[in-house]
């Protein structure tokens, strides 16, 4: 069984949860690679795909990865958000994504919080009418904490064991 780890990160929270999928399965010998670097998507059985959500959405890199994954092939999908986990926000972007990758067999998902580059909070709390939105991101501070990584790892195993009763 051939698994990918496939991950887009802009301040690294992405990857931290991506090195702790590719931990927690390393038995099963993982890739671990950003999605700019894969160079055949087409010859794993399982990817597990992560991504930050940037503007409620999925960035385009691996909008584009997604896209371009084969039939028959099995995914799982993570993500890291500064919104709150149980908001509908991180939802939908996961359901984005999974809409984009067509004709795959979806085994699961999972999403945590992500501490927000500062920069971004003190340009929202600027704006009265984003201010709502900067205080929940601020909150996301020192996420991903070694509790998400942990629900991380028993995701990513989780992973393993639906690939192998197919
Ligand atoms: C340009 C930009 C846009 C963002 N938009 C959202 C958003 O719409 N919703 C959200 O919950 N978090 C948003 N965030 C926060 C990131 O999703 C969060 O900090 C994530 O953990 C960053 O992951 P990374 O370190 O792997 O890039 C945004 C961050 C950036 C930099």
């Amino acid at each position: 069984m051939k698994i990918l780890v496939a991950y887009f990160t802009k301040t690294g929270n992405t990857r931290k949860v991506a090195e702790a999928i590719h931990d927690a399965v390393k038995q099963e010998k993982p890739d671990l690679l950003p999605v700019k670097d894969v160079q055949d998507p087409g010859t794993y059985d399982l990817i597990i795909c992560g991504f930050p959500v940037q503007a409620h959405s999925v960035p385009v890199p691996v909008q584009e990865f997604l896209k371009n994954l084969k039939s028959g092939q099995k995914l799982a999908i993570f993500s890291t958000h500064g919104s709150r986990t149980e908001g509908q926000l991180p939802k939908e972007a996961i359901k984005h994504a999974l809409s984009l990758a067509r004709n795959v067999e979806i085994l699961g998902s999972f999403t945590c919080r992500g501490e927000v580059e500062e920069e971004i909070i003190e340009a929202l709390m600027a704006k009265s009418e984003h201010r709502s939105w900067a205080m929940e991101a601020a909150s996301a501070k020192s996420h991903p904490d070694e509790a998400d990584l942990e629900d991380a790892r028993v995701f990513a195993r989780n992973m393993v064991q639906k690939l192998r009763s197919f």
